[in-house]
């Protein structure tokens, strides 16, 4: 295995936690609005489902503008970071380019020969590491055909995502890898602007609003956001759907002898162990969520994998299990700034399981020496999925 594996796994592990549940349950029962002082800002962290739905539905009350100073610094300016008609506008812009119809095509003219170029590099040979042989190469290089960036440089601009949204854990590094992101989209947005392709870049070059081009600035922002929103979350999900089946063999048949259920697995997986953890609000006005009250201007973090286990919206939260109802859950976030791309996160995920049931029909959890399990506190993910298997 080269570096490029380990390097990504080193920037992708923030926050090592294994189980934060038990600590999110005594929150939610005993403390659901906590009140904490980080530097010199008030931090409420939200630990309720109905309170994160609230905060997540309610933008006019719950704004976005405090991803400016932070993820902005970063990121450029971005939809993350807008609200109201403004977001509206900007979100438009691409919102399109996920629609069904471009999902169906792009599902088989790159997304399933993608999935299965990977599979082909370790069919053969009875056992795998699926994080870092499958789950780490493949929503990057979906999204590098999205947007239309070379795919044969995914490596780099992985890894430049990644340290990217890091910036929490090492400013420096964030911030350079922000500026070589944009050195390396330079030549390829210019090309775009001379001669446009069916890619998301080419729509964003000629994108207008209210008859007025995109400035750079906001060019850039879309894509800062979009690459590592399209391939960080989606190849945790990938893996925790694994995991999740692997270590319930009930449940993997059950999906095996109808694949329909697949959809099922997906859904349970993303309220299981959420990719994305937390996201915040600044609060317009006074208001008061679970009986405390929060001054207006307030920083409001909902805890969103504490919200996909909470006891009062799902039976015996902590358990995987796919056949299991209940109220949505709130991986993909709600209101204006749902997720943009769950559509196509659902559709990557579908589509690499389906091939690996299909190719290798005896997949089973081979764990050896390794301690395979769900980690991270802002980011949730198995650390690795080691699988054997009949060699095709
Ligand atoms: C399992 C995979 C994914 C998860 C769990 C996830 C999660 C989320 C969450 C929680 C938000 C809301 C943030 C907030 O309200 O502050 C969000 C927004 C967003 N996601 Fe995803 N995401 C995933 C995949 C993707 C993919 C594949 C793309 C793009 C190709 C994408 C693009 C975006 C964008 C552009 C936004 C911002 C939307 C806005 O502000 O209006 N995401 N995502």
């Amino acid at each position: 295995m080269d570096t490029f594996e380990d390097d990504l796994y080193t920037v992708t592990v923030v926050g090592d936690v294994r189980d934060p549940y038990p600590d999110f349950a005594r929150m939610r029962a005993e403390s659901p609005i906590l009140k904490e002082q980080m530097f010199e800002n008030t931090v409420y962290k939200a630990f309720r489902y109905h309170d994160i739905d609230t905060v997540l539905r309610e933008a006019e009350t719950y704004s976005s503008r405090l991803f400016g100073p932070v993820m902005g610094i970063v990121m450029g300016p971005s939809i993350l970071q807008m609200d109201g008609a403004e977001h509206r506008s900007h979100r438009s812009i691409i919102g399109g380019a996920f629609r069904r119809q471009a999902l169906t095509d792009w599902e088989t003219s790159f997304i399933e020969p993608t999935v299965q170029s990977l599979i082909d590099k370790f069919a053969g040979r009875g056992d795998a590491e699926l994080v870092r042989e499958l789950t780490f190469h493949y929503p990057i290089q979906v999204i590098a055909k999205i947007l239309g960036v070379p795919v044969e440089d995914y490596r780099t601009f992985a890894r430049l995502s990644i340290e990217l949204i890091s910036i929490a854990v090492d400013f420096d590094r964030g911030m350079k890898a922000s500026q070589d992101l944009r050195t390396y989209l330079e030549s390829i947005v210019a090309a775009r602007r001379v001669e446009p392709k069916d890619d998301l870049i080419s729509m964003l070059v000629q994108a207008d609003i209210d008859g007025e081009p995109l400035p750079d600035d906001e060019i850039y922002g879309f894509l800062r956001l979009l690459l590592p929103a399209g391939a960080e979350t989606t190849q945790r999900l990938l893996g925790t759907v694994l995991l999740g089946l692997l270590e319930n063999r009930d449940q993997l048949e059950a999906v095996r002898g109808d694949r329909k259920l697949l959809t099922n697995a997906i859904e349970e997986a993303l309220r299981w162990e959420s990719p994305v953890q937390m996201t915040s609000r600044e609060n317009l006005r006074d208001v008061v969520l679970s009986g405390v009250e929060i001054p207006a201007g307030s920083h409001i973090s909902v805890v969103i994998g504490s919200g996909n286990h909470d006891e009062t919206v799902f039976d015996d939260p902590d358990r995987f299990d796919i056949f299991r109802d209940g109220p949505p859950h709130l991986a993909f976030g709600e209101g204006p700034h749902r997720c943009l791309g769950e559509h196509l996160a659902r559709l990557e995920t579908t589509v690499a399981m389906n091939a690996l049931l299909d190719r290798l029909p005896d997949i089973r959890l081979e764990p050896g020496d390794s301690d395979p399990h769900v980690h991270g506190l802002a980011f949730r993910s198995p650390n690795c999925v080691p699988v054997a298997f009949t060699p095709q």
